[in-house]
């Protein structure tokens, strides 16, 4: 199995632990880091909408909650049951910038599609530590 078939099989079963009765859009994440460790996430929505956590940021704060560095990420994976791949919104666009840097971004869907991009593509001139 492929490193990106692994992460996407994480991916895959951390969507079934999604929390998503309001919007029924299930979403399974997962990050692996340098280390070789994988961390993956759900969303977990809230019925104050707007506390709702995509499943891409919870797989970040894992990591980095249990010890993983800022940009010593090599990949994430977002998979959902959508014919029309899920990108990560803007907010995740922004935290992926923040802590994994210019990253191979994994697309796949349960029905076996599968698109790669680089989060910088997703995140043209993103605003970061930089400008401070
Ligand atoms: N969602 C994610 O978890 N990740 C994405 O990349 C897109 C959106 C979640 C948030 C919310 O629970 C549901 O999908 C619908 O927006």
């Amino acid at each position: 199995m492929s490193t990106d078939d692994q992460l996407i099989a994480v991916a895959r079963a951390a969507r079934e632990h999604a929390h998503a009765p309001f919007s029924k859009f299930r979403v399974g994440a997962a990050l692996r880091a340098k280390s070789g460790r994988i961390f993956s996430g759900c969303n977990i929505e809230n019925a104050s909408y707007g506390l709702t956590l995509c499943a891409e940021r919870v797989a970040i704060f894992k990591a980095l909650s249990e010890g993983e560095r800022p940009h010593e990420f090599e990949a994430i994976a977002i998979l959902t049951d959508s014919d029309a791949l899920t990108p990560p919104c803007g907010a995740c666009r922004q935290i992926i910038w923040e802590f994994c840097g210019d990253v191979p971004v994994i697309l796949a869907n349960l029905q076996g599609k599968i698109e790669r991009e680089r989060s910088l593509n997703l995140l043209p001139r993103p605003f970061d530590s930089s400008h401070l």
